[in-house]
Formats: structure tokens, sequence, C-alpha cells
């Protein structure tokens, strides 16, 4: 399919210099937001219609549209980067427009042609090149993401769905500054069964995990482990990130994509630039059992969880119900660091693009 062109529409409310200058100059996570949005509309038989770059503002939706009732609902979230020259770049976009696809048709949702999603990421990032964050860790943070719009309620797949791109300045995710997280493992809850969405990125999926992030928080921590549904044992992924064990003899384990985890592109990143740099990953399951243990006897050394909107983000504590343990000396360890420094260098332009990754805008 060939991408149809994008109508601008005129902006008659732009936010004020100092009004943006003071929004960007330290951003909380998601609570800021640019002057424009992208819309894109499907409807079965026509296909993909009405590309534009709009003003951000309210939707306005009847109350029987369809993502309100049965929630077939999607996104993505991947960043927009400031490179050292000046320049732009967007970080394995084309790895977040088939991830999009691929959660379309598990809730048999219009898939998106690759090529338009990346016209619309791009076209969103120009519109508000202006936005970036100067702030350790800056950049824009796109929200991709999907709706059944159709007006029914009839429980079948949507025949109009709308697709939008958002942008949202950001700093870094974590802002205690801690030099690491804390998790809680949740002992009553599981975020997705075999067979199930956990592949999906999938609003559904966040709403069924909130109460289990809550209770972590409520305990004083920083996120929520999730164990597989069937046994119980097995560490899953975190609420928002993928996780990753160092063991003292240098090797690496993450879990297995078996279909219940998101497959993160900063996962499969990270596996990527540490067999690069020699080391040696297994995609295994791992225990929480064994986590305790291997923590407790020291053969495990460093854990980190990673995602776009985390980076790396080393783990520092872990709570199962009474008793709590300590990863190393609690802070990050050198794998982590070394692995966090070399995918930011790729992702600022600062190390070389071996795998093709960078895409300058
Ligand atoms: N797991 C979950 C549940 C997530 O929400 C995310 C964030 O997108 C990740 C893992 C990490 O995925 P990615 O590295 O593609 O951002
Ligand atoms: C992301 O990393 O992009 C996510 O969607 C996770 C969420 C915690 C913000």
């Amino acid at each position: 399919m060939s991408v149809p062109a994008f109508i601008h529409l005129p902006h008659p409310n732009l936010i004020a210099d100092d009004v943006r200058a003071a929004a960007i100059a330290d951003p909380v996570f998601g609570r800021v937001f640019t002057d424009h949005m992208v819309s894109i509309r499907y409807t079965e038989g026509q296909g993909w219609h009405d590309a534009q770059v709009m003003p951000r503002g309210p939707l306005s939706l009847d109350p029987a549209t369809a993502v309100l009732h049965y929630a077939q609902e999607i996104f993505e979230g991947l960043k927009a980067y400031r490179l050292d020259d000046g320049s732009m770049a967007l970080f394995r976009v084309e790895a977040n427009a088939a991830r999009f696809n691929a959660s379309a048709r598990r809730m048999a949702m219009a898939e998106l042609p690759e090529d338009l999603f990346i016209a619309a990421v791009k076209e969103a990032v120009a519109a508000d090149a202006h936005w970036f964050p100067p702030v350790d860790g800056g950049a824009l943070y796109l929200r991709p993401f999907m709706f059944a719009s159709e007006v029914f309620l009839g429980v079948k797949p949507a025949a109009e769905y709308q697709f939008l791109v958002i942008t949202s300045p950001v700093g870094n995710y974590f802002k205690s500054g801690a030099p690491a997280i804390s998790l809680w493992v949740s002992e009553d809850y599981t975020r997705a069964a075999p067979g199930g969405t956990g592949a999906a990125k999938c609003g559904g999926n966040y709403a069924s995990s909130l109460v289990a992030q809550r209770e972590a928080i409520a305990n004083g921590h920083d996120q929520v482990v999730f164990l597989d549904a069937a046994e119980h044992r097995w560490i899953e992924e975190l609420g928002g990130m993928n996780m990753f064990f160092v063991f003292d003899d240098g090797s690496i384990v993450t879990p297995p994509l078996t279909g219940t985890i998101l497959p993160g592109i900063t996962r499969d990143t990270i596996i990527t630039l540490a067999r690069d740099a020699g080391l040696t990953v297994r995609e295994e399951p791992y225990a929480i059992d064994q986590w305790q243990a291997d923590a407790e006897s020291g053969k495990l050394t460093e854990s980190f969880a990673c995602g776009t909107a985390a980076v790396v983000t080393p783990v520092g504590k872990v709570t199962r119900g009474e008793s709590s343990f300590t990863i190393g000396a609690g802070g990050p360890g050198q794998v982590t660091t070394k692995l966090k420094d070399k995918l930011v260098d790729i992702q600022r332009g600062r190390a070389a693009d071996p795998h093709g990754w960078v895409t300058r805008l």
C-alpha cells in the first residue's frame, strides 16, 4: 500500500514558548504533551484514510464506541533522541511497527502498513521537534496507539479503527534518583496465562496489572514482578519492563518468549549487544526460589530491568512476602552499566550502529 499524504491542519493555539520551556525543564514521565497529534482512520472495505497532523486535543466519542466496552486497544512506546550533532533519530522504529501489527492480529484489529506507522511517527516528531527536554536522558516519548472506533454493542471485531500518535517530552522514568530500583513479587496476581494476550501490547494487560503494581508501591517498592500463571514459580517480567540476570561466570539469563511476556525491543537489543560483547546469553526459565538462592550465595551478581521508558535500570532489592534479598551490593553492577552505556551510546549516535537500529530524521 502506498502511504497516503498527511494533511496538516492549522494550529490556532500553539503553546507559548515560555510555557513550553517551563514544562520541559524537568518533565515527569508521561505528564507533559506537545502541541500536535497524528491521526489516521480505518474503515473496513475502504482501508486507511484521513491521515492528519492536527492540534492535540480531546477526542469526541459516542458512548457506544466499541473500545469503551470490549477494550480493543493496542499501543507502542518508542523514543526520538537528539543526537550530539543536533540531529534527531528514532531507535528500532521498524521493530515497533512490526510488534504493533503482531498486537493487532492478536486483538483481531486491522493491521497498519508498517511504512504508514513509520511515516506517522516521523510526522509526529517533525511537528514537535522543538519540544526536546534539555535534561539528562531527555527524549520525545512517542505513543502510537489504535482503538476500535466503531459504534455498536455487539461482541465482534470492530470494522472501524482510529490510529493516533501523541508525543510526550520525558526524562528518566524513575524519579527517585536511587542507584537501583526495588521490586515486589506478586503472590496473588499474575499478568498473563498461556494462550492469553501477554505478548500483545494491549491496554487490557496493563489494566489487569495495576492492582499488583499498586500493591508494590504501597509496600514501598518501585515495580511488581509477575510470576507465571501455571506454577507461580517462573519469573516472567515486571509491570512495564523485561528482566535480565547476570551470574558470576559472566553469563546472562532472561526469560524466554513463550507468549506470556512482552517481546521487548530493548530486551532483544540487550541480548544482541551482550552477545556482540562475547557474553553468553541464555533465554531460559528462571525460578523465583533460584533467584533468591543465587543472590544469597553470590552466584548471581546483578539483575536489571529494561524497556523503552526504563532504558536499563539496575535492581537492588527484591521482596517476597516476609522475606527480602539484596542483589550484589544493591547498586548498579559492572555488566549492567556496560550494557546500558553501549545501548545509550548507539541511541545517541555516539557509537557505531552495526545492526542498523538508528533511523536519522
Ligand atoms: N514488558 C512490558 C510489560 C512493557 O510494558 C514494556 C515496555 O514497553 C517492556 C516489557 C519493554 O519493552 P520495550 O523494550 O519494547 O519497550
Ligand atoms: C514503555 O517502556 O514504552 C512502556 O510502555 C512501559 C510503560 C511503563 C511506560
